[in-house]
């Protein structure tokens, strides 16, 4: 009898035990589901992970240097969807104007990107009004983040000249690597605008929080006004300062954070229609440019060392018609988006750069240009097809 009730017991915890782990502090991460870190890590990376963790979910104050303008004061705020680390419904507004059919981000304006809140209200920025423009920008999730840095260029490189179906072509971004200063592809971000991940934390401290760093040693001026920063901004440049006992930085234990998290898990294919779902995914032509894995290049950290990642993108930019967010942003012209990866797809709370999408269903629907023969595919598919389509997403 007394056995029995332990093991009524031990069941019960068993079936529990997900939503303590939920509800675990905000300072543990979990051990395995989404934020918890890549498995097989050594103690010292495990450690850089922790470290990390805690400057992502750490809140920048006035003091600290936040600001003068800003969009939220700390990483977590918008990057929270199923743990520390996600997506969210949370967007940006970027904002610029077509002249003469060339894109201006209107720099001297403060664009392209608006920081929505301020310090002060005396500072807070507006869209100007002579811009044309504006979009609205998804939060995108990190999961797994370390291994698309991770993934063979020469992979994504020669993703350009695979054959593919008629009217699907496909572009590397090319950025200048603040980091190395080199030139390097693209591969974070809704336009493929960022190549490394520290380079992204050093861009997202500055134009998401308004902490100063190496890589982004300049405020932003509310609107390009710099009597008025000069007057608000009261904590000297560069805010986000190496600590001398590990000789790192806030954005390089972000790094380590966002590069040592776990990918998100992929499903079995239990059902008929998760198999069929599979299948139409060739060869409704999402797989063209959702290619479902790449591979990682031998790397340092064993657990990112020439591993399949099966993201389901080409890290490619495409030209998406109507639903390019007309915005420029360097190789990535005004109809351009980078293949968004759909591993994770199953917890994502919106769909789209700007979230228009509230169902998987929607998202297809609107893709257009370069994908317009997949969505009329889709369109025009069998009801039972579409839905094993979608039983197949549920999976990723
Ligand atoms: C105000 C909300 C907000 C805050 C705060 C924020 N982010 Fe983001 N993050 C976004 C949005 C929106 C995107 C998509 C931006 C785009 O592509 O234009 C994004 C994208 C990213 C990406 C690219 C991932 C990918 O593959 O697309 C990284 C990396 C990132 N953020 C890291 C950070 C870090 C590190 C911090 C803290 C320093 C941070 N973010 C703070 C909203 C935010
Ligand atoms: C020509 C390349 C291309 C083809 C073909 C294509 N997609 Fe996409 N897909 C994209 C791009 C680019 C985005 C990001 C678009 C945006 O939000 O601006 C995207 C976004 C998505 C999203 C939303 C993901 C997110 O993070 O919000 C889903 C879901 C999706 N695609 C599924 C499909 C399915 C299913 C098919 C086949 C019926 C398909 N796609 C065909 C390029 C393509």
């Amino acid at each position: 009898m007394k056995s029995q009730i332990r093991l009524v017991l031990l069941c019960l915890f068993i079936q529990v035990a997900p939503v303590f782990a939920a509800s675990a502090p905000v300072s543990t991460p979990p051990l395995k589901g989404l934020g918890s870190p890549l498995k097989k890590l050594s103690n010292k990376q495990l450690s850089a992970f922790v470290d990390g963790r805690e400057s992502f979910i750490g809140t920048e104050t006035v003091a600290d240097g936040i600001g003068p303008i800003f969009n939220d004061t700390s990483c977590v705020a918008c990057h929270d969807a199923g743990g520390v680390g996600g997506a969210s419904i949370r967007t940006v507004t970027r904002f610029g104007r077509m002249m003469n059919g060339v894109f201006d981000p209107m720099d001297a304006q403060g664009g392209s990107l608006l920081q929505e809140r301020a310090i002060d209200p005396a500072v807070r920025e507006v869209v100007p009004k002579e811009a044309s423009v504006t979009a609205r920008r998804l939060t995108t999730p990190l999961y797994g983040a370390g291994l698309i840095e991770a993934i063979n260029p020469i992979e994504i490189l020669l993703g350009m000249v695979r054959p593919k179906p008629a009217g699907i072509k496909g572009k590397v971004a090319v950025v200048k690597d603040v980091v190395s200063g080199n030139l390097m592809l693209g591969r974070f971000g809704w336009k493929a605008q960022e190549a490394t991940l520290l380079a992204f934390a050093g861009d997202a401290y500055l134009n998401e929080m308004g902490i100063t760093n190496r890589y982004f040693p300049t405020e932003n001026a509310p609107n390009g006004n710099k009597a008025l920063l000069a007057r608000f901004d009261k904590v000297a440049d560069v805010e986000d300062k190496i600590d001398p006992t590990d000789g790192k930085a806030d954005i390089d234990r972000l790094a380590d954070f966002m590069r040592l998290l776990a990918p998100p898990e992929q499903l079995e294919l239990r059902t008929d229609a998760a198999e069929a779902g599979l299948r139409l995914f060739s060869k409704m032509e999402c797989s063209a440019c959702h290619v479902a894995s790449m591979t990682t290049l031998p790397n340092k950290i064993e657990a990112l060392s020439e591993k399949k990642v099966m993201l389901y993108s080409d890290l490619l930019l495409h030209d998406m018609g109507a639903l390019g967010d007309g915005i420029e942003q360097g190789t990535a012209g005004v109809r351009d988006m980078r293949t968004a990866p759909l591993w994770g797809l199953r917890s994502r709370p919106a769909y789209l750069h700007d979230g228009r999408a509230t169902s998987v269903d929607a998202a297809i629907r609107a893709h257009d240009g370069e994908a317009a023969n997949a969505c009329k595919i889709y369109a025009a598919a069998s009801a039972s097809d579409r839905a094993a389509l979608l039983e197949f997403l549920k999976t990723l």
